[in-house]
């Protein structure tokens, strides 16, 4: 196909750059005062608080729409995210339906519900023990292999960003000959604000690539994650092929550019506070409470987007029918009215359910592969880069970005 071959012909990507381009990183260095400031208005208001450029989202408002409204509150949020039968997924449909496909997220009940229990059969914890074991660990001692030797590196670009990609191609069972491609259109998809026709033909190309593997599942299964996808079976119905082609897609997105971000979030969080890197360090029992820290810290998907598809009221404001209500997961993880001093990043204290991986129905299906994966990376570099540390010759690394946030460059030293 003419579109799909474009793809091949494009000039060099280098995908990192395509993915900070696209998330607007170093733009906003901390919006979190912003958040406290609205919080502190009340938990929904209207308006989506990004002022990103100086000139608000509601003023681009088409006409056509009744309301726009931001909840900040953690209950707020939680209220939003919980009641789908009021507050629907549909306008996923809209940015992402054109290079993803009718995914998952777009969904919502009863249809959700079905497509979801389908879904899950490959995320069983059974599946996770042994991914961890089988992929995640070789994938990441692979990448630290290059760099192990030398006593200094910058860690977002050897190993933050390409992990989690790397882990999803290895799941899908993809042969190693087609990991480079499926990186390059993987970003080229994701970056889709950056360059749309790009992202479409890269949504093609993909399509191409993930449809002969599904052929070659359907006639011969293997141990991997597409045939589980094909022989799930839920209350006698079965994944179309097209159904698997937008799980599938949406997977780079959902699965490999939030964790390379938590993980790089976890990081920074440890890299800026030396004192609980050593705690960790000493203690790897920790390790859980610090993964779910840096989560709730800063996660790194901040807004969320609801449709109400009825007049609804969420902590005392009235929701008119029709209007679009984002939910801000960042404000919700900051409220101070549930965690003391939400700004410190503090592995030990009391823990207490965060929204990173958002909540009710649509809640992260992949959050305890995301959790595995940045446990199995972190280990690996206490383990394995003794006496690891911010390396003294660089600016400390700080988290930017707006709907997205991540360190840029994680430069660091250790012993050798
Ligand atoms: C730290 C890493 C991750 C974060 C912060 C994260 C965050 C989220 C959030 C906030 C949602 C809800 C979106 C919405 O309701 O509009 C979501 C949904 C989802 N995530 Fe994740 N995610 C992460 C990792 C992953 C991984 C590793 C996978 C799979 C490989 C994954 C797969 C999904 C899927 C399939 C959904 C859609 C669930 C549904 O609509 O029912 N995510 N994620």
């Amino acid at each position: 196909m003419a579109t799909a071959d474009l793809a091949s012909d494009t000039e060099e990507l280098d995908p990192f750059d395509a993915f900070n381009r696209a998330m607007g990183a170093g733009i906003v260095e901390d919006p979190y005062p912003d958040f406290a400031r609205s919080r502190a208005q009340g938990p929904i208001h209207g308006g989506s608080g990004f002022t990103l450029d100086g000139a608000s989202a509601d003023e681009t408002l088409p006409e056509e729409l009744p309301g726009l409204f931001t909840a900040y509150s953690f209950e707020a949020v939680q209220q939003v995210l919980r009641d789908n039968e009021t507050f629907s997924s549909s306008g996923y449909s809209m940015v992402m339906g054109p290079v993803m496909g009718r995914s998952i997220l777009e969904m919502d009940e009863p249809e959700h519900h079905a497509y979801r229990a389908l879904l899950q059969q490959a995320f069983t914890r059974k599946a996770m023990e042994r991914w961890e074991a089988e992929v995640v660990k070789p994938v990441v001692d692979r990448l630290i292999d290059r760099f192990a030797a030398d006593g200094r590196a910058e860690l977002v670009r050897s190993l933050h960003f390409p992990f989690p990609m790397t882990v999803i191609a290895a799941l899908l069972g993809l042969p190693d000959s087609q990991l480079d491609d499926f990186h390059r259109l993987g970003v080229e998809l994701i970056a889709v604000s950056v360059d749309p026709e790009r992202a479409r033909v890269a949504s093609a190309k993909l399509g191409e690539l993930f449809l002969e593997q599904i052929e070659r599942r359907r006639q011969q299964p293997a141990d991997d994650m597409i045939t589980l996808l094909c022989q799930a079976e839920h209350d006698g119905q079965r994944l179309t092929d097209d159904e698997i082609l937008a799980f599938l897609r949406l997977l780079l997105p959902a699965g490999a550019e939030t964790t390379y971000r938590s993980s790089s979030n976890l990081m920074c969080g440890l890299l800026t506070h030396p004192d609980q890197l050593d705690a960790l360090r000493r203690d790897r029992s920790l390790l859980p409470q610090a993964i779910e820290e840096g989560l709730r810290w800063e996660c790194p998907l901040l807004m969320i987007v609801r449709i109400a598809v009825r007049d609804a009221e969420v902590c005392g404001v009235r929701i008119p029918a029709g209007s679009v209500v984002m939910t801000n997961l960042g404000s919700a993880n900051r409220d101070e009215s549930r965690w003391e001093h939400p700004e410190r990043f503090d592995i030990f204290r009391e823990q207490k359910a965060h929204l990173a991986f958002a909540a009710g129905p649509h809640t992260c299906l992949g959050m305890h592969l995301a959790r595995m994966e940045t446990a199995v990376v972190v280990n690996a570099l206490l383990d394995r880069l003794p006496n690891l540390r911010a390396d003294p010759d660089h600016e400390p690394p700080r988290i930017t970005g707006l709907t997205f946030r991540s360190p840029s460059a994680l430069h660091v030293v250790w012993d050798t």
